[in-house]
């Protein structure tokens, strides 16, 4: 949402003087009433600039500092302030146990808020910060950030592409972690708005190792790269050690460029990092853009689902991992981070650069997915077995976890029924009423 609003400065500006002129003489020479049509087109123009500046002057006049004001009004977040900086060191505060004080981003999110609430838990000091962006329904999230509230975990409603917001948080707070899962996810969203795959995965991800490696002390940070690195890869299960030059989305392309820029800032600026390769997640809570989600309110309301067959015949299968061992392997990643070593400017030895498969070592068709859900919801989904279109998505996916195992000692316990039956009873929950017309 945030690259439509940076783009609107720069707009109306450079229309008005390159192209109007030219198009009001042009077209007089022709017709009047193309003329009287172009002088209406100006006026609105103009309009528009009118109330543009308004509101860029009532902004202005209304903050402090201009700077920070243009900033925040660009990325349309509001922050600072004593009683906010009060409740950030309130909720970055850790128990006497931990010595750990994480900041997350995209804790309104999916797995976020999943994170977030155990890390509070087990007494580690924890900031959320989120845009709350539209890309998908903005009651989910403030639903999870109420849950984050009462839990003591604050989020910040900020954009990691705003540095000077950055800057602040680690002013304000010594942060060991950083555990970046703020993201634009989806692989087919990207057909429709690429730049903001650019605009959060890629411009955001770079403010954020800015932030972190000028930071003193430099915290290590564990972040989410994704199974879609894999791409259009054949051999079964996907290794850590596997090639990953062939994405077949854009979405997968921003995440394999996460990954080689994490290893610059390791190289360059000392920082510790480790990549998650997340093997679709689900559970309660989740995001409504997913299969499992969208098939949940489509097959409750009766109407038709398509599932994706590869031309092999095949439907699509994929290798469901059930978001409480997901926080499990994120926690441990946390826990087996080693410091950064470039704290005050200078790289004082090498550091830890790591990258994990977090998946559940069992693929499940989808059209086996739509059967557990039939079960469960007690209602017959209408199935439409569709060719898979080439939009980004990959025919299966399947992770080898034994590094993960070794390394973390991470090992995922919850099978697809489980796990969906926990994310259903959520979502009933939920969204009351949407099981009462087409149940039988
Ligand atoms: C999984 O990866 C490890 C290396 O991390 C390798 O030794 C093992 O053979 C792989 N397992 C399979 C089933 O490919």
């Amino acid at each position: 949402m945030s690259h439509l609003i940076d783009n609107t400065p720069s707009t109306p500006g450079k229309l008005k003087p390159d192209k109007s002129p030219y198009i009001h003489n042009r077209f007089r020479i022709h017709s009047s009433s193309f003329s009287k049509l172009t002088l209406w087109c100006l006026f609105f123009i103009a309009f528009i600039l009118f109330f543009f500046f308004l509101s860029l002057l009532s902004t202005t006049a209304t903050t402090p500092s201009s700077a920070a004001a243009s900033n925040r009004r660009s990325l349309g977040s509001t922050w600072g302030g004593s009683a906010w900086e009060k409740r950030v060191t309130k909720s970055s505060r850790r128990a006497t146990a931990s010595n750990r004080a994480v900041l997350v981003t995209g804790a309104a999110g999916f797995v976020g808020m999943h994170v977030s609430l155990a890390l509070k838990r087990r007494g580690d000091g924890v900031l959320g910060l989120d845009n709350f962006n539209r890309y998908y329904d903005l009651n989910l999230k403030l639903a999870r950030q109420r849950l984050l509230e009462r839990a003591g975990v604050f989020v910040v409603d900020g954009d990691i592409n705003d540095a000077a917001l950055l800057r602040k948080l680690f002013d304000v707070v010594p942060f060991t972690h950083v555990m970046h899962l703020a993201a634009q996810a989806g692989v087919r969203y990207a057909m429709q708005n690429p730049a903001s795959y650019v605009h959060s995965n890629i411009a955001g991800f770079v403010n954020l190792l800015e932030a972190c490696r000028s930071a003193n002390p430099q915290p290590a940070i564990v972040w989410a790269s994704s199974s879609s690195v894999y791409g259009l890869n054949s051999k079964v299960p996907f290794s850590e050690k596997d090639r990953t030059d062939q994405p077949a989305s854009l979405y997968a392309a921003t995440k394999k460029a996460g990954e080689e820029i994490a290893h610059t800032y390791n190289h360059i600026h000392g920082l510790s990092i480790t990549g998650l390769r997340f093997f679709t997640v689900y559970g309660p809570w989740g995001r409504p853009d997913m299969a499992y989600f969208f098939f949940t309110k489509d097959i409750l309301k009766g109407k038709q689902i398509s599932i994706f067959q590869d031309p092999d015949r095949g439907t699509v299968a994929r290798d469901f991992t059930y978001i409480d061992d997901i926080v499990k392997g994120c926690l441990r990643a946390l826990d087996t981070a080693k410091k950064s070593t470039g704290s005050g400017g200078k790289k004082k030895g090498p550091a830890q650069l790591r990258i994990f498969n977090l998946g559940n070592t069992s693929p499940v068709p989808v059209s086996e997915l739509v059967t557990i859900l039939e079960k469960l919801l007690k209602v017959k989904a209408k199935r439409k077995m569709v060719p898979m279109p080439r939009n980004g998505d990959v025919r299966f996916t399947h992770a080898n976890i034994s590094l993960a195992y070794r390394e973390l000692g991470y090992r995922p316990t919850t099978d697809l029924e489980t796990g969906l039956k926990k994310f259903v009873r959520w979502y009933l929950d939920f969204y009351p009423g949407s099981k009462k017309k087409s149940a039988w």
